[in-house]
């Protein structure tokens, strides 16, 4: 027992045990170094000692709940991950000190927006100048040339349109103009835009929304998110196969489904697959022209409106989507 107390005593991370009754046996010294409880806390309730609220909450929840329970809070310019587990009796809290990581995170973040901002232009000029050589070129040969060039930089533009979009999602910057929007004619806009790929490998596209299905969102976006998941569900698909999207209201939310009879997802992947440049099969992908984008602008979408996505997935079989979208104004 005293390796373990010496062990938590150096340790750098915050160690917290709380009775059922929610009184407090134990602090480590980095909790009280750090400031995050007091100094005179044995046997005194965690609501008197601890000196953050999103942590009195945390614990409260813990121990009613009896369920682990993720947080994260900032505390004197530091920034914290507090995790509650059940344990025993009672409930035990760790404490992260995450600043490095989200100062990380937020240079990562910058150093990707300030990149795509720089390319833009640049890319920009350099497909108007291949636009205008290729309609002036004679030699069959050399127009091919430039032709695939030319796909290329639109690629790249995708790209960086992309990563654009991505970015001001997650800083807000992005204003979102929702309005009430009829889910079966977005569904039906987007399987008109994609309709000629899906012929081509033989994908039927069903629309199994109803007509009175309304959802409060922003249009642009929402076409957006949906023409990724489509995508995904007609490119990941295989011959003869089906993509099938539904809608339905649940608890407040509009639920969009959309259900692919492809090659599904294996389950040790499923946790990164919303991570940017995240792809299974890079050389399939690569074959079909993907990026990895698609699903992190998905998720964006989502969260910027206040939703989320979630999937389920069966390898060999299929995958389906689901959207929760918020459904009051
Ligand atoms: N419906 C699906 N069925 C099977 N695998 C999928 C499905 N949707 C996504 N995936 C897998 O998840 C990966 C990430 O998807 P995402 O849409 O982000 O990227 P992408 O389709 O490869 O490229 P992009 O969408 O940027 O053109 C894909 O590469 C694919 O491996
Ligand atoms: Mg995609």
């Amino acid at each position: 027992m005293s390796i373990l107390s010496d062990f938590l005593k150096e340790v750098d991370e915050g160690y917290t045990v709380i009775a059922t009754s929610g009184r407090v046996v134990y602090a480590n010294e980095f909790m009280v170094r750090r400031g995050i409880i007091k100094e005179e806390y044995e046997g005194k309730p965690y609501y008197e000692c601890f000196r953050v609220l999103t942590l009195i909450s945390a614990v409260a929840e813990g121990l009613s709940e009896k369920r682990r329970i993720a947080t994260s809070f900032e505390h004197e310019e530091v920034e914290y991950q507090a995790d509650v587990f059940p344990a025993g009796d009672g409930t035990l809290l760790r404490l992260t000190d995450i600043t490095k990581f989200k100062r990380y995170e937020r240079s990562k973040k910058e150093f990707v927006a300030n990149v795509s901002h720089e390319l833009k232009t640049p890319i920009a000029i350099i497909k108007s100048i291949l636009e205008t050589i290729i309609e002036e070129e004679k030699d069959e040969g050399k127009r091919r040339l430039l032709e695939r060039a030319l796909k290329r930089t639109e690629d790249l533009r995708n790209i960086v349109e992309d990563l654009l979009i991505i970015t001001k999602l997650e800083s807000g910057e992005e204003k979102l103009h929702k309005k009430m929007l009829n889910a079966k004619e977005l569904v039906s806009v987007v399987f008109d835009m994609l309709r000629e790929i899906a012929q081509n490998i033989n994908v039927e596209l069903i629309n199994e929304v109803d007509e009175n299905t309304k959802v409060y969102a922003d249009e642009d976006k929402l076409n957006l998110l949906l023409l990724n998941l489509v995508d995904n569900a007609i490119k990941y698909n295989k011959e003869g196969g089906k993509v099938v999207v539904k809608a339905r209201t649940e608890k407040g939310y509009v639920i969009l489904e959309v259900s692919d009879t492809g090659i599904g997802i294996p389950k040790e992947h499923i946790p990164f697959i919303f991570e940017r440049f995240y792809r299974v099969d890079r050389s399939r992908s690569r074959e079909l022209g993907g990026t990895g984008l698609g699903l992190s602008i998905v998720k964006h979408i989502a969260l910027s409106h206040g939703g989320k996505v979630e999937v389920e997935s069966k390898e060999g079989e299929g995958s389906t989507f689901r959207v929760y979208l918020p459904q009051s104004i």
